[in-house]
């Protein structure tokens, strides 16, 4: 089993759940982090015996490292992705994959002229309540899968609304708004499309820009084999959800903050509803908890595999083993252009008022 020599790009919120994970992964070395301004980042750093730098073209340059991690914000991804690929250096991005499906054409192309992988952080599909989820769904467990559903609707009033910092979405693009469509959304259009086994081919809807008042999101999007996938987001308004009504008061949550606690209720839990012909699936994906209902009744489905936020050492050890044997267990840079392209047609149906075909724009 070979070992990989890993460069951290963008050590923020999601830099230092990498970081993390990556100690749990045996055939990692991580040896370089990179961030122009986290204060802390030598002492990141110095613990893995990594060396830490400001910018990641004199990383690359003095580390020839075999995978770079893009953990910074989507705006910069474009650029890093770049700079690896002309280095012939392996590449694991952070969603969304890029600003916009145009752009992510350029990456995936990038990366495949200088043969190298381009691998598309799609974390969600190494969630294990997810991953047991469709090992159930490719069995055929509920049948046709009919709907699948992520609704977020929280907060405390539009002033709380949780606004992206501003390096992330340049003002006047899709995004801006951190439980949007783009954001976060673009999890469950990747995520719906995997668990089904069918892509999105039409989508229709309303999206935030960057720069702007954000508001109710929503998608309305039909897959190939006829399942509809429906997000709802906005945490500007307050939650309907009554204390002590859900589940976590047995179990643990992420809670806001991304915070895991054992045994609390959290305001609105993230949770995904699908429905199908023969049974219908409750996946409370962060907890770590799945529920089946069917002819044979309500009953809660061990989870077994690393849990939240360990689900990223999973990602890793994946690209790893990718690497090893040529495999395609990470989704690909396809994946994440597969995801902008859904997210393109529906802000294109904004103007147009019509379901707007998929890839079409
Ligand atoms: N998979 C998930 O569950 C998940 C969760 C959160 C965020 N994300 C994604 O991760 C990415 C980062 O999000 P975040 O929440 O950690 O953002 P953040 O703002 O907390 O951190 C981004 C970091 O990148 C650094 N940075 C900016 N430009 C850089 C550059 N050119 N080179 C190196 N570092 C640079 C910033 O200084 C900052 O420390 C985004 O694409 C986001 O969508 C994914």
């Amino acid at each position: 089993v070979n070992r990989y020599r890993i460069a951290l790009v963008g050590m923020g919120t999601v830099g230092r759940l990498h970081l993390a994970a990556a100690r749990h992964v045996a055939q990692a070395d991580v040896v370089a982090l990179v961030d122009p301004v986290a204060p802390d980042l030598q002492a990141l750093a110095a613990p893995l015996g990594a060396r830490s730098y400001t910018d990641a073209a004199t990383m690359l340059d003095a580390e020839a490292p075999d995978l770079v991690c893009i953990l910074a914000p989507v705006a910069r991804h474009a650029e890093l992705v770049a700079l690896c690929a002309a280095r012939g250096v392996h590449v694991l991005c952070e969603k969304p994959l890029a600003l916009h499906s145009a752009e992510a054409a350029t990456m995936i192309h990038q990366c495949r002229a200088a043969g190298v992988r381009l691998f598309y952080g799609a974390s969600y599909r190494f969630l294990p309540a997810l991953q047991a989820a469709c090992a159930i769904m490719r069995d055929g467990g509920i049948g046709q899968p009919l709907l699948m559903t992520e609704s977020i609707l929280c907060g405390s009033g539009p002033a709380d609304r949780h606004k992206m910092a501003p390096g992330h979405y340049p003002a006047g693009t899709p995004g801006g708004y951190g439980w949007g469509l783009v954001d976060h959304g673009v999890h469950l259009i990747d995520a719906f499309a995997w668990l089904s086994g069918s892509a999105i081919v039409s989508a229709h809807g309303r999206g935030s820009l960057s720069g702007e008042q954000g508001g109710l999101e929503y998608a309305i999007a039909h897959h190939a084999n006829g399942a509809v996938t429906q997000l709802t987001y906005d945490d500007g308004t307050y939650p309907a959800c009554l204390p002590n009504e859900g589940i976590f008061s047995e179990g643990a949550g992420w809670d806001q903050a991304g915070n895991v606690d054992a045994g609390q209720w959290s305001a609105h839990p993230q949770d995904i509803r699908i429905h199908g012909t023969e049974g219908s699936l409750r996946i409370f994906h962060y907890a770590n908890i799945l529920f089946l209902r069917d002819r044979a009744g309500l009953r809660k489905l061990p989870v077994a595999g690393r849990a939240p936020n360990l689900h990223f050492a999973s990602q890793l050890e994946a690209a790893l083993h990718d690497l090893d044997d040529g495999g395609q267990r990470v989704p690909s840079g396809e994946d994440g252009r597969r995801a902008l392209q859904v997210i393109d047609s529906i802000y294109r149906s904004m103007s147009t008022g019509r379901l707007e075909a998929v890839g079409s724009g």
